[in-house]
């Protein structure tokens, strides 16, 4: 097992894609005003929002999601291979980052690229990052389920804390074109007829997850999440370019889709037989893995955490 660290910011990163340099690289970047980025904490929906990018600027063509390795596609911008993957891109270019927001903040202010943060319930982050431990042979073995809820508690996993990533991003709401959208609307069946779901921030609070609500159904409706993006974008977002999305964009294409698995990436960095990085792509899994005791202790937090946060009206929690 690889356990090489690259520390950046107080932040552990995986050292084989990071270095100082190309971190500095990222925070010192020279975006574009037709730049999109796509930030995120990790396993909150990164790869499904770089498949419909994608397929949103080929206008449905299917061709670049099936012969261009994501990672080309949409660039890491802090991962050390990012400067000669956009040596030819033409703009619009589609970059991606986990880096947390007071690192990009300064250079995506002085520009006009626009970001889309993509958010997901932190219970099912946290599920999702537990099991990529175990193939990613670039993150420690975590012993158990209750030791790595406790470090994802503290925020001293790798990449850092959920809460300070959410935050940071949230807060730049007023200083960046910046569009907020979660992996559970992403699943959300819109009911019949509705426009398409309004981006405005809520001024209350959105209902917590506390609420022992019922999860949305598994089926997948990207339409409003399509159209969203296609009027922040400016991208024209016509009836065959949204079929050949919701084609392509669904769980099973994109498990089958070498493109977009990661199957490509070899065994000493990525151990394909510990399980697969399309995992399993729904909502509300935590529910099958918290005992009563985590929950409560996780609850406790988020509410420490966010409970003062105003937070966008399709927050999931
Ligand atoms: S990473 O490593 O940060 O880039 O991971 P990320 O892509 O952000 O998150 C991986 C999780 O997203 C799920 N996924 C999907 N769910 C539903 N539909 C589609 N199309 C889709 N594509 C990826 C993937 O299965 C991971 O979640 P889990 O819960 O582990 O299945």
């Amino acid at each position: 097992r690889m356990k090489v660290t690259e520390t950046f910011e107080g932040i552990a990163l995986p050292g084989h894609l990071h270095t100082q340099e190309s971190l500095g690289f990222a925070a010192a970047f020279t975006f574009r005003p037709t730049d999109v980025l796509i930030a995120t904490y990790p396993k909150s929906g990164t790869t499904w929002m770089q498949e419909i990018l994608t397929l949103l600027y080929s206008l449905g063509d299917a061709r670049p999601a099936k012969t261009i390795p994501n990672w080309e596609r949409a660039p890491w911008l802090e991962q050390i291979y990012c400067r000669e993957a956009l040596r030819d891109t033409e703009s619009p270019r589609l970059l991606t980052t986990h880096l947390p927001a007071h690192v990009l903040a300064p250079a995506l202010q002085r520009s006009k690229a626009k970001v889309i943060y993509v958010a997901r319930n932190p219970k099912d982050v946290a599920v999702s990052f537990y099991h990529f431990h175990h193939l990613a042979k670039f993150l420690p073995d975590p012993s158990s389920f209750d030791a790595f809820l406790t470090q994802f508690l503290e925020g001293t996993v790798h990449y850092g804390s959920w809460f300070e990533h959410v935050k940071g991003w949230l807060g730049q709401r007023h200083l960046l074109d910046i569009l907020y959208v979660t992996y559970e609307e992403m699943h959300q069946v819109s009911p019949a007829g509705s426009p398409s779901l309004s981006p405005s921030l809520s001024p209350s609070l959105s209902p917590s997850l506390l609420a022992p609500s019922a999860d949305p159904a598994p089926a997948q409706d990207l339409r409003g999440t399509a159209q969203r993006l296609s009027s922040f974008l400016g991208c024209p977002l016509a009836p065959g370019t949204l079929a050949a999305l919701e084609q392509h964009c669904s769980f099973s294409a994109m498990r089958d889709n070498a493109m977009a698995n990661y199957s490509l990436i070899p065994a000493e960095i990525m151990d394909h037989s510990q399980g697969r990085f399309m995992r399993k792509g729904v909502v509300g899994d935590w529910r099958s893995h918290f005992s009563p005791e985590q929950n409560a202790l996780f609850n406790r937090r988020y509410q420490e955490e966010m409970g003062d946060v105003e937070l966008p009206s399709q927050w999931p929690m």
